[in-house]
């Protein structure tokens, strides 16, 4: 047995916002906008998303102070005047902090949690919540999970609900096309990590692992070009396939490469998509031996040779290394262990097996 659960309408496509009729005009008369300071401003989507709420009638009100990694301060604040202005919906435009921070906004609107229950549950249903993603990675945009720094519990943590699942996203590669080298690197790698864990999880279903697959094509066909310029229609590959890794890894979850990479983002600031590309060579090394047939299968939609040119092409994208000490890795094994995307890894993870991976970093 298993299930299928993808609740989020897809408008995928150059302009998809203006071209969507009145099917915002179903959320209220007003809606909140939760963006980051400056990106969706820049590239468009703001204004795409305001001139359509715009000549649709609906009012709406800007929150744009979402930082990266944001904190429950900040979805606490913007949720308080999602509350006073009486908002029908949220529309999250950006990468994955916003559209994250966006979703538990929703949640806050109608729920009083405390900083415990705002990760337990139980919820009632959030306002609606449409997601406008800007860059290519992180695939939120189709997943009912949104990650929030947590101070209490010293690293990044999920809530996760089918209940956030966005209600729209409007996926329009245009908006990444200004996207700087560094940030459409880190986050294909993002992407191609949820279709490769997805495809690998204890988790993952017939279903789920036909997106995998084609995630993985799309992303294969330019992983070796990643540093260099893009024309849009390799931007449209590169969204396409986040978008279907995100559908992957709503069914699947994600696994170790996540469960130990948040630790490095929330102490030594990688970037997320960062983190998990210097974690990839070693996950896939330990997925050869756990799961050959499907690690075989990768190998070829990516059209790499095996494990010595996949590493070869990280080492190239994400150079530079993570000198950890003893203590930090003490503790951050601490932390993963007890993560479930340490359970849903094909392998016997144990303590040992985090602290070695993360002594590797240095090499
Ligand atoms: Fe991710």
């Amino acid at each position: 047995m298993f299930q299928y659960e993808m609740p989020t309408k897809v408008y995928f496509g150059k302009d998809c916002i203006a071209q969507s009729g009145d099917v915002l005009a179903q959320f209220g008369r007003k809606a909140l906008l939760v963006t980051g300071r400056h990106s969706a401003k820049i590239n468009g989507a703001q204004q795409a998303v305001t001139d359509k709420l715009d000549a649709l009638g609906i009012e709406w009100v800007l929150f744009d102070e979402v930082e990266s990694n944001p904190s429950i301060e900040t979805v606490r604040r913007a949720a308080e005047v999602g509350r006073n202005e009486q908002v029908g919906c949220v529309i999250a435009i950006g990468g994955g902090s916003p559209m994250d921070a966006g979703k538990v906004i929703a949640l806050l609107c109608t729920n009083d949690l405390d900083d415990t229950a705002l990760f337990t549950g139980p919820y009632c249903p959030p306002l609606p919540i449409i997601a406008v993603p800007t860059t290519s990675g992180t695939g939120s945009e189709v997943t009912k999970v949104a990650v929030l720094t947590n101070p209490h519990a010293g690293t990044k943590q999920s809530v996760g609900s089918p209940l956030i699942f966005p209600k729209i996203a409007f996926v329009d590669p245009t908006f990444t096309v200004g996207v700087s080298r560094r940030v459409t690197i880190d986050t294909a790698i993002d992407a191609l990590s949820h279709a490769v864990e997805g495809y690998l999880s204890t988790g993952s279903t017939p279903m789920s692992d036909v997106w995998a697959e084609e995630a993985m094509r799309f992303l294969g066909i330019h992983l070796d070009a990643l540093d260099q310029e893009l024309s849009y229609a390799v931007r449209e590959d590169l969204m396409y396939a986040s978008t279907l890794a995100g559908i992957v890894i709503a069914q699947t979850g994600t696994t170790l490469i996540h469960g130990m990479g948040y630790q490095l983002t929330y102490y030594k600031g990688l970037s997320h998509g960062r983190a998990n590309g210097i974690l990839f060579p070693a996950y896939m090394k330990l997925m050869e031996e756990a799961v050959p047939d499907k690690t075989a299968k990768i190998w070829e939609l990516l059209d790499v040779s095996g494990l010595e040119e996949f590493t070869e092409i990280m080492k190239k994208l994400m150079p530079g290394t993570v000198d950890l000490t003893e203590e930090e890795i003490e503790l951050y094994t601490k932390l993963t262990m007890p993560t479930s995307a340490v359970k849903r890894t094909s392998c016997e993870v144990t303590p040992d097996l985090v602290k070695q991976i993360y002594r590797s970093l240095k090499a």
